[in-house]
């Protein structure tokens, strides 16, 4: 199977990256104040050592925050924006939805927009959706958000899985372009119901409403099967991971980095293994951030071509896993200098 962009009038490439992060953060030495746990555990099975904490506001203003940042990189202007998805699963509230919190708050005056709810692979549906949108030719510029403020739906009393999010918010300007060669060249998408029971949030929903007992159950908190979800994860990614590349004919040499949702610095390492590139290839900052959930990949991106570690014509696979079961992989080859 070739580059599905061969079919398409357009490709989709990333002109503008932008990144927030709340300010507040919370170390391993924090996190051993609140809970039974320690430093070297932590780190050890997770590689995390610092998470943020977004203190007054909510998922709209790290996604606004993160988008005011791309604005100040680009010539485009907020009123340009043809559409805003932001792939979220912490949004604001049930409805409106967070685009058009966002879409007030950035001022752009011309777009619509909608959320996309998958997860730690939200970053990567929104991104295809977006590159799809502008590929076949009616649209110019999609701005793609991945934002999650993960300290709303975490039991800070749990320390199976309050060590390991953060709150954080990123963005990538996706802009038409006539060079096939650039952007987002394919991208294989997954999603499996059966793995429903292993990691959801079940309250709060039209399946159980909130109510007193919703609450003492802490069903409005993030549940998780921690072995159950490492187990499917290391082999989704993998597996994805290594047959995007074979779909894209890359060998190892050929790929610049692997950009991993950043779960778990082991299964990043499974990953990474499997698809045959040495650790100096993996983008890596889960331990100053924890899992951001939608924010994980596009913050990676921002921070790593900022420190001038990513150039024109590179070749990337993004890549993740989590809840419902959601999974995929993308081939991008970066534009920007
Ligand atoms: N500090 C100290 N001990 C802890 C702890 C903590 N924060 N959290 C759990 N433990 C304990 C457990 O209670 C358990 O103790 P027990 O053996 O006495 O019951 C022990 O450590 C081992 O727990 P386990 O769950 O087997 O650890 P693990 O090696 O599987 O690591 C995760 C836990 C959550 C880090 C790991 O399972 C994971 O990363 N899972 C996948 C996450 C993921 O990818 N999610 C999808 C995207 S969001």
């Amino acid at each position: 199977m070739g580059n599905q962009n061969n079919s398409k009038m357009y490709s989709a490439e990333i002109t503008a990256v932008g990144m927030y992060v709340p300010e507040k953060i919370m170390d391993n030495k924090y996190m051993e104040s609140i809970v039974d746990t320690n430093d070297e555990w932590i780190v050890t099975r997770t590689g995390i050592r610092e998470r943020r904490l977004l203190e007054n506001g909510a998922t709209s203003d790290l996604a606004a925050g993160a988008a005011k940042d791309l604005f100040t990189t680009t010539d485009v202007k907020p009123e340009e924006i043809d559409v805003i998805i932001v792939a979220t699963v912490t949004p604001d509230m049930m409805f409106p939805a967070t685009a058009c919190l966002v879409q007030e708050k950035i001022g752009a005056t011309n777009a619509w927009g909608f959320d996309m709810s998958a997860a730690c692979s939200g970053f990567l549906f929104a991104l295809q959706t977006g590159a799809s949108l502008i590929q076949g030719g009616q649209y110019k510029n999609v701005l793609v958000l991945g934002a999650d403020k993960m300290s709303s739906i975490t039991d800070y009393t749990d320390r199976n899985t309050c060590i390991l999010f953060g709150d954080a918010g990123a963005a990538v300007l996706l802009q038409r372009t006539d060079n096939k060669e650039l952007g987002i060249q394919n991208s294989i998408l997954r999603i499996d119901g059966s793995g429903k029971e292993s990691l959801n949030m079940k309250g709060g929903g039209s399946l159980n409403p909130p109510t007193h007992e919703t609450i003492d159950n802490k069903m409005h908190y993030i549940y998780q099967d921690g072995q159950a979800v490492f187990k499917v994860a290391v082999k989704g990614m993998a597996d994805v991971s290594a047959e995007m590349m074979e779909m894209q004919g890359l060998k190892p040499e050929d790929v610049a980095y692997l950009v991993p949702h950043q779960a778990n610095l082991r299964i990043i390492d499974a990953t990474a293994r499997r698809m045959g590139l040495e650790k100096e290839k993996v983008m890596i900052n889960i331990d100053k951030y924890g899992n951001t959930t939608a924010a994980t990949i596009p913050l990676c991106l921002v921070e790593y071509y900022r420190d001038g570690k990513i150039k024109k014509g590179d070749n990337l696979i993004l890549s993740a896993f989590g809840a419902g079961f959601t999974w995929g992989a993308t081939h991008l080859v970066w534009s920007l200098d």
